[in-house]
């Protein structure tokens, strides 16, 4: 029910907001620094009613001009693929779903919450709904933090994954988006960038694949 509504609002804003040709489904958004910058409507998903809140104080007082996100509290385990379908159905946009920094941490939870969005995610772009998944993440850090190693958040991402199901999608090499230090970078998602949120608070080197349908 929830979630229709949700659908409902998107389609609203995607029908009266012609400028929008695509439809970014941020899991895990945090406080969507990088969303609100954005010149694409942004559904920004997450379980921190904290961050959630700041964010949508900051759209409306400090980016009051671009009102291109959409808050919701949602558990990234829930759902991904009925709600990336309808979005799809009902707005008729190209939609994206981004994992940006997504938690390394090594809890079980943690991990299952990751590895069950994924699934969904994967057969929505299986099935059509979906034209990309991007996961942006850290691999090395100032912060003396976790941060994913080698293939360990590819694995993760695949883990639920049927032999069939990996036949219907292609995965890219990981790539650097941006070393240690560096302020400005091209976003795989959204192009060229300045850091911000948790990505300016580690100053890190940061990564990204993305997986699509084979042509
Ligand atoms: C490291 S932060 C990244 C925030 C943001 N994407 C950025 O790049 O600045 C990870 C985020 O994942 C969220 N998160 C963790 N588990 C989640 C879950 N099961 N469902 C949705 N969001 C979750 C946290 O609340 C947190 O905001």
């Amino acid at each position: 029910m929830l979630l229709d509504k949700l659908v409902a609002i998107a389609s609203k804003y995607a029908s009266v907001q012609d400028k929008y040709s695509r439809i970014i489904l941020s899991v895990c958004c945090g406080r969507s620094e990088a969303e609100m910058r954005s010149k694409d409507l942004c559904i920004c998903l997450d379980v921190d009613k904290r961050s959630l809140f700041a964010s949508r104080f900051a759209a409306h007082h400090c980016y009051s001009k671009n009102h291109n996100v959409i808050h919701h509290y949602h558990n990234m385990n829930d759902g991904i693929y009925d709600l990336s379908k309808k979005i799809s159905r009902v707005t008729g946009k190209k939609v994206i779903i981004l994992f940006q920094h997504p938690s390394p941490a090594s809890a079980t939870r943690s991990r299952n919450d990751l590895s069950s969005a994924s699934f969904d995610s994967i057969r929505a772009l299986a099935d059509g709904h979906v034209s990309e998944i991007t996961y942006v993440y850290d691999t090395n850090s100032h912060a003396r933090s976790n941060c994913w190693k080698g293939r360990e958040l590819l694995d993760v991402a695949l883990s639920r994954c049927t032999d069939h199901l990996m036949e219907s999608i292609k995965v890219t090499e990981p790539k650097l988006v941006c070393h240690v230090n560096s302020t400005t970078f091209i976003h795989p998602v959204f192009g060229s960038c300045e850091r911000t949120g948790w990505s300016l608070l580690k100053i890190g080197e940061e990564t990204y694949f993305t997986l699509t349908r084979p042509l």
